[in-house]
C-alpha cells in the first residue's frame, strides 16, 4: 500500500516560512480570489472575456463624449441588472478573503492590493487595501477624487461633486481611463517598503498593479504565487503553487500562524 501524497504541503511550507520571516510583506490580488465567491474570471477558459470577447478599449473615451447619456444606461442596468452584476452584488468573502484578512491581523500582510472591484477583501476584514481598478459600490468625482457610496441612482445626469462641483462616475476603472492617482501613490508607496510579494488569482499581465510586484521581486525580494493556472511570472517565484486560492491560502496561513506561535483559527 502506498501513502497518498499531498502535491502541495512542500510548497505551502516554503511559502509559509518566507511569509512568516518577511517583514513588509505586501499582496496582489485578482479575480481568480474571487472565483470562489461565484464571481467569474476575465481570462481563461471560464472567462468573461474568453466567452464573449474584450469590452471595448474606449470606455472612457464614450464616457467623457457624453456622461449624461453614460449615466442614463447605468440607471437602467441598475433597475434592471444582468446576471453578472446581481451576482458581483450578492457575493460573500471566501476563504482566501478571510485567510488574506488573518494574515493582516496577525501582522504578515501589510497591505492588499487588489484589481478586483467587488469589495470581498473588504468584507472579510482586511484593512489596508487599494482598490486599484476600484470598486462597484462607490463613486468617484473624476477631479478631486472624492468617493462616496452609490446606494441610489442620481437625480440629475450627470451628477456634480459636493466638494468641488466636478462630474461623478462609478469608481470602477474603465478601459482608457488613468488609474486615480490617490491609489496609485498608495501603491508605489507601500510596495516601496516591502520586503515579499504574494500574488493570488491573477496572471499578472495588467499595468500598472501588475507592475507593483514586479518591482519587488526586482529588488532581489520574494515573491509567491498561488494561482490556479502557471502564469508568465511563475518561473520568477521564490515558490508558485498552482491550485484553488481558498484551500492553499487558509492552509498557507495555518503554517505561518504555526510558525509565529499564533493560536489556530
Ligand atoms: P484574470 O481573469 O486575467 O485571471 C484570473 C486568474 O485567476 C487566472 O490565472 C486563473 O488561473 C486564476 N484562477 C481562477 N480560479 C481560481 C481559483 N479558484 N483560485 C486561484 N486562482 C484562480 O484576472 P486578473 O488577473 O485579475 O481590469 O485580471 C486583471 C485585470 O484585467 C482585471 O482587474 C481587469 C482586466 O483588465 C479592468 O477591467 C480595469
Amino acid at each position: 500500500m502506498t501513502e497518498s501524497v499531498d502535491p502541495h504541503q512542500e510548497l505551502i511550507e516554503r511559502a509559509a516560512a518566507i511569509l512568516a520571516e518577511s517583514h513588509y510583506c505586501i499582496a496582489l490580488t485578482g479575480a481568480g480570489i474571487s472565483a470562489e465567491s461565484g464571481i467569474p474570471t476575465f481570462r481563461g477558459k471560464d472567462g468573461l472575456w474568453t466567452k464573449h470577447g474584450e469590452p471595448p478599449l474606449n470606455q472612457y473615451e464614450q464616457f467623457s463624449a457624453d456622461p449624461a447619456e453614460w449615466w442614463q444606461n447605468v440607471a437602467e442596468r441598475r433597475r434592471h441588472p444582468d446576471e453578472l452584476t446581481a451576482t458581483i452584488a450578492t457575493a460573500q468573502p471566501n476563504d482566501a478573503h478571510y485567510a488574506m484578512a488573518e494574515l493582516e491581523r496577525i501582522g504578515v500582510i501589510k497591505h492588499i492590493i487588489t484589481q478586483n472591484v467587488d469589495g470581498l477583501h473588504r468584507a472579510a476584514g482586511t484593512g489596508s487595501l487599494t482598490e486599484i481598478h476600484g470598486c462597484s459600490t462607490l463613486l468617484r468625482c473624476i477631479s478631486c477624487n472624492t468617493r462616496s457610496p452609490f446606494d441610489e441612482i442620481p437625480e440629475l445626469f450627470p451628477p456634480r461633486c459636493d466638494q468641488c462641483g466636478g462630474i461623478v462616475k462609478t469608481d470602477t476603472v474603465m478601459f482608457g481611463e488613468p488609474i486615480p492617482p490617490d491609489c496609485l501613490q498608495r501603491c508605489y508607496e507601500e510596495s516601496s517598503k516591502a520586503d515579499c510579494v504574494i500574488l493570488v488569482g491573477t496572471t499578472a499581465v495588467v499595468s500598472p498593479a501588475a507592475d507593483f510586484a514586479f518591482a519587488i521581486g526586482q529588488r532581489g525580494h520574494p515573491m509567491i504565487e498561488v494561482n490556479l493556472d502557471p502564469t508568465i511570472i511563475s518561473r520568477y517565484c521564490a515558490v508558485a503553487i498552482h491550485d484553488k486560492a481558498g484551500e492553499l491560502m487558509s492552509r498557507i496561513t495555518a503554517e505561518v500562524k504555526d510558525i509565529l506561535d499564533e493560536p489556530p483559527a
